[in-house]
């Protein structure tokens, strides 16, 4: 548990002075904070015993400061403590008020740099990465989890400070004051410390549960407003509120265990001040009946009776808090001590020659654990320039197999060369610029139709990206804009139709000038007509660049100069269209389905 604490607390970076001054202003604050009761005792010793000084050292002093002043004055004496008191109670405010500042600033810099931190891990982590936290582990962990562990933080280097200091020099002043009286506070220490343990011990495992539950509710939410639109076309609201309710409950539920654990907690303290209290009464009075101790020294050991056990109420409020963080903290190591599993070799390739594409005895599965391969035994080679089709049923694992030539996830066994080079030897960007893949779930971002293009090269020209535009045939209909160019897409391009989305995707793949272009049923909301056209385009157009198109209709791809028919994740023939349509089963039976009565589209 410390050591996530200590990886932690690493990230503090350049708020590291606020970290530092704040246990420093809060150690005066509570030195502050201690003496006044001993001062005060002080006065009313003085005041009691008809102006007789005491022996302790401070005092002396101050009395013989404060008569060289005002010589002969016992009342002067009285307004010189009354004085001091109030300067001490302002200089402890002051303390607090700039310790709660520096401390803010250092645990909120903490939690920027963690945040931060943690987004840029994510951005490196591949898709195998992605899949085993799962998108809504990851939210949870850098929203929910990094609030937690700031709290502590928070906790730590000021509560956590400020209670044993204010307990250790509390306890000293009661022995100073009250002699041995002070001994009924050491032993009530042993009872807290037993009950708190104990309720940590029974609260932990509970939040162990709990924050995979709130992994649960993020999913959620985050599919339910992803999906929004298709949860209302299909009327499915009360079946989402009820997933979404249930997934609330459980967390409640949770946190109810949890709370009426930790509920003792309170009680147990109030039990223990209480009971201490009655005997500093009881024995007190009797110490003041007998004259063992004055009214002045009764007062300070009340006094500091109350801060002894405060500091205590707030340690076990630090330790339940560090209880909880502990877990987060330990989700969040998870995810910065995650090994991405696509990284660059040591000396990596930067140019990819050319387009030549070949598989040699691939398989893959999507996770160790796996135990069916996804794609088993695939050979296949593709020449630069060539435009290959792959055809298959749902689920054949073609949008697997044009995967694994980005290196979006690398292969189980077998290799995947580009460019004559197995793809793990290349520098991953410069291998992903070009190869560019449109991929089936894709998606657009706010902001305008140019700034999405960007992203396929950000210092494109407004000719380039029209000529892109054309080539996709997305021009003509961002020609009937009335911004154009300048439109501004909605997040995740809820403001353009599903052809115009998917044309966008294709012309900001082509910006990058790819060596390798795929497109992963990338024109399935497209008409065939258009798709057509698109596909002409590219064979004038980027004749050089090898075209990989996924698709569901024959006619997308029986031109192309090789097709790949796919069937449960293996090779089941690869030809041109009238060799297929010829020898193989599956190819004839998608046609004649297609075709039945004519062309169908
Ligand atoms: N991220 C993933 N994790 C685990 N299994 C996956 C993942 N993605 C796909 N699969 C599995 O791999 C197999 C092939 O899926 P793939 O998406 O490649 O099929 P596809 O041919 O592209 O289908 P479609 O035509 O529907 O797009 C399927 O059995 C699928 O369940
Ligand atoms: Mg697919």
């Amino acid at each position: 548990m410390f050591k996530n604490l200590r990886q932690l607390a690493s990230y503090v970076g350049k708020y590291k002075i606020y970290a530092i001054l704040t246990p420093i202003i809060v150690s005066l604050e509570v030195v502050m904070e201690c003496l006044i009761p001993f001062f005060t005792a002080d006065l009313i010793t003085y005041v009691q015993q008809k102006y007789v000084v005491s022996d302790a050292i401070l005092t002396k002093w101050f009395i013989s400061f404060v008569e060289s002043i005002i010589p002969g004055k016992p009342l002067a004496v009285v307004g010189g403590y009354c004085i001091l008191l109030i300067l001490m109670a302002l200089t402890s405010l002051t303390f607090g008020a700039v310790a709660g500042i520096t401390c803010s600033k250092a645990s909120c810099g903490f939690a920027k740099n963690l945040r931060t931190e943690l987004f840029n891990k994510t951005q490196d982590f591949s898709f195998e990465n992605i899949d085993k936290f799962s998108t809504s582990s990851l939210v949870t962990r850098l929203t929910t989890d990094v609030t937690n562990v700031q709290q502590s933080f928070m906790m730590i280097i000021r509560t956590a400070i400020r209670s044993p200091l204010m307990f250790i020099f509390s306890i000293l002043m009661a022995f100073i004051r009250g002699g041995s009286m002070a001994l009924i506070f050491v032993v009530v220490i042993p009872v807290l410390l037993f009950g708190l343990i104990f309720i940590a011990k029974k609260a932990m495992p509970i939040f162990k549960k709990v924050f995979k539950k709130y992994d649960a509710l993020n999913a959620s939410i985050q599919e339910n407003v992803h999906g929004m639109r298709v949860v209302k076309s299909f009327v499915r609201e009360d079946h989402e509120s009820d997933k979404f309710g249930t997934a609330s409950q459980n967390v409640a539920n949770d946190f109810v265990r949890a709370d009426k654990i930790l509920a003792f907690n309170n009680p147990l303290m109030l039990l223990c001040m209480y009971a201490v209290m009655t005997f500093v009464c009881l024995f007190g009075s009797q110490a003041i009946v007998k004259g063992d101790i004055i009214i002045g020294e009764f007062s300070a050991l009340l006094t500091y009776g109350m801060q002894i056990l405060m500091s205590l109420m707030m340690l076990s409020m630090i330790f339940v808090m560090i209880t909880m963080s502990a877990e987060c903290a330990k989700r969040i190591c998870e995810v910065l001590n995650e090994d991405a599993t696509i990284k660059n070799p040591p000396s990596p390739v930067y140019e990819v020659e050319n387009g030549d594409i070949d598989f040699v005895n691939v398989s893959f599965k999507y996770s160790e654990r796996a135990e069916r391969y996804a794609l088993s035994d695939v050979n296949l080679h593709i020449k630069s320039g060539q435009t290959v089709g792959i055809i298959g049923g749902t689920g054949s694992a073609k949008s697997t197999l044009v995967q694994l030539i980005p290196r979006l996830y690398d292969t189980t066994v077998g290799q995947v060369l580009v460019g004559g080079k197995d793809v793990r030897d290349y520098d991953i960007v410069s291998l992903r610029d070009s190869v560019s893949v449109v991929l089936q779930k894709n998606v657009l971002f706010s902001g305008t139709i140019k700034d999405n293009l960007r992203w396929g090269n950000e210092n494109a020209t407004d000719a380039e990206m029209e000529r892109v535009c054309t080539l996709a045939c997305a021009d003509e209909f961002i020609k009937t804009f009335p911004d154009k160019y300048d439109t501004y897409i909605e997040q995740g391009g809820t403001n353009v139709s599903g052809g115009q989305k998917q044309r966008l995707c294709i012309a900001r793949a082509l910006l990058k000038k790819p060596k390798i272009l795929i497109l992963d049923d990338s024109t399935s909301a497209v008409d065939t007509r258009t798709d057509a056209m698109i596909r002409k385009a590219f064979a004038q157009e980027i004749p050089n660049t090898t075209k990989i198109i996924i698709a569901q209709r024959i006619s997308s791809v029986e031109d192309a100069d090789l097709i790949v028919v796919l069937d449960d994740g293996k090779i089941d023939s690869i030809g041109t269209h009238s060799e297929l349509i010829k020898d193989n089963a599956i190819y004839k039976e998608i046609y004649e389905s297609q075709t039945k009565g004519g062309k169908m589209e």
